[in-house]
């Protein structure tokens, strides 16, 4: 039997019971979210297919047994409804778990828009006291680096790092995969700031797989086993790499991310706001998704490396889902069937459960 790692306390079973519920419950709120956002596939409309997913997501939170705190959202909009940082979310019944609660309805609004591959919908929760918001805290700068890799290379000695060359990066991936670095395959969001980053990486001879949109997903892939993506490398949106941080730390794997200031002004703005000592640190996932009660679940919009896209076969709507604890490393997946002629989901925007 391996070694029992992870377990700095002995595992109560109420909270282990918590943790799971309070999984199920953000599972269905993925769920709901993904239901509610279908009919905009491929519509044209990013802005009505982001404001479905958060009605449902935000009407099924409302309701969660929890006391959330809404930790990285979206920000606040006159009458829209998003879920936004600060928020409190669930039920605050007495004796609810205390929760940091990060959300990202749909990351890929515009792969949903022009019903493209990579589209998810993405919640985390992580228990904590009341007191303590830095769970799951985005980081301040709109845009940090990223260097994602999988348990195989996370384990034992050598390890990537951001301030590494990227020869040097895949040389060491490769040796921990056992494979050569022309056989690496490299996953990178197809922007202008990239084009050194591309460069560097052809010159390896790695196999690159460009992305327009929806990074959570791509800097997970490199933890699933059979996603045929070995690192994510790049410049991609703070809020998303939390959400990444906290499936990959139930997956086993590793993101680091350092803070990537757009220009002067924001590198200013950062000071001036008292992060200037964040500008340079490198964050690993234990520092973005803190402690180990942490839980993540997805849902797919469309099909992406880690789950398949909703589904319509006649009345019924298939929705793939996945949901992770970071402290058993448990990774559940499911498959569920909603029946549309009886299926109903809870909206914020009416506050109660409307059909489909
Ligand atoms: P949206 O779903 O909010 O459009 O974000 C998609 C996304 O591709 C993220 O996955 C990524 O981190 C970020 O945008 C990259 O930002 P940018 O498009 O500015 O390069």
């Amino acid at each position: 039997m391996a070694p029992v790692e992870n377990l700095d306390s002995p595992m109560d079973p109420a909270l282990v019971q918590t943790e799971e519920l309070l999984g199920m419950d953000l599972l269905r709120a993925c769920e709901a979210a993904v239901l509610n956002t279908y009919r905009w596939i491929g519509k044209g409309d990013k802005i009505a297919a982001d404001d479905a997913a958060s009605d449902a997501i935000r009407g099924m939170l409302q309701i969660t047994d929890m006391c959330g705190t809404c930790t990285i959202g979206e920000g606040q909009k006159d009458e829209a409804p998003g879920i936004f940082l600060g928020e409190k979310l669930g039920t605050w019944r007495e004796g609810s778990p205390v929760v940091s609660i990060a959300v990202d309805p749909i990351d890929g609004t515009t792969l949903t828009a022009k019903g493209l591959n990579g589209a998810l919908s993405v919640i985390a929760a992580a228990k904590g006291s009341q007191a303590d918001d830095r769970r799951l805290a985005a980081i301040p700068s709109y845009y940090v680096e990223k260097i994602a890799v999988g348990p195989r290379v996370r384990e034992g000695t050598g390890m990537v790092r951001l301030e590494a060359g990227v020869e040097q990066n895949l040389e060491i991936v490769a040796l921990k995969l056992g494979k050569r670095v022309r056989d690496l395959t490299v996953c990178l969001l197809d922007r202008p700031r990239h084009e050194q980053l591309i460069a560097d990486v052809r010159r390896t001879g790695a196999a690159i797989r460009l992305i327009s949109d929806g990074d959570i997903a791509a800097a997970i892939a490199p933890s699933i086993p059979d996603s045929n993506v070995d690192v994510y490398l790049g410049i991609g949106g703070s809020p998303e790499a939390v959400l990444a941080a906290a499936a990959i730390r139930c997956l086993g794997g590793e993101l680091l991310a350092r803070v990537w200031p757009r220009d002067d002004a924001e590198r200013k703005q950062l000071e001036s706001a008292g992060h200037g000592d964040l500008i340079g640190r490198v964050f690993t996932c234990a520092d973005m998704a803190v402690g180990e009660d942490v839980v993540f679940v997805a849902s797919g919009i469309t099909d992406n490396p880690m789950l398949r896209g909703v589904q319509i076969n006649g009345s019924i709507a298939i929705t793939y889902s996945v949901v992770m604890r970071a402290r058993s490393r448990t990774v559940r997946y499911v498959k569920a069937y909603h029946d549309l002629r009886r299926k109903t989901i809870r909206l914020a925007s009416v506050g109660r459960h409307v059909r489909l």
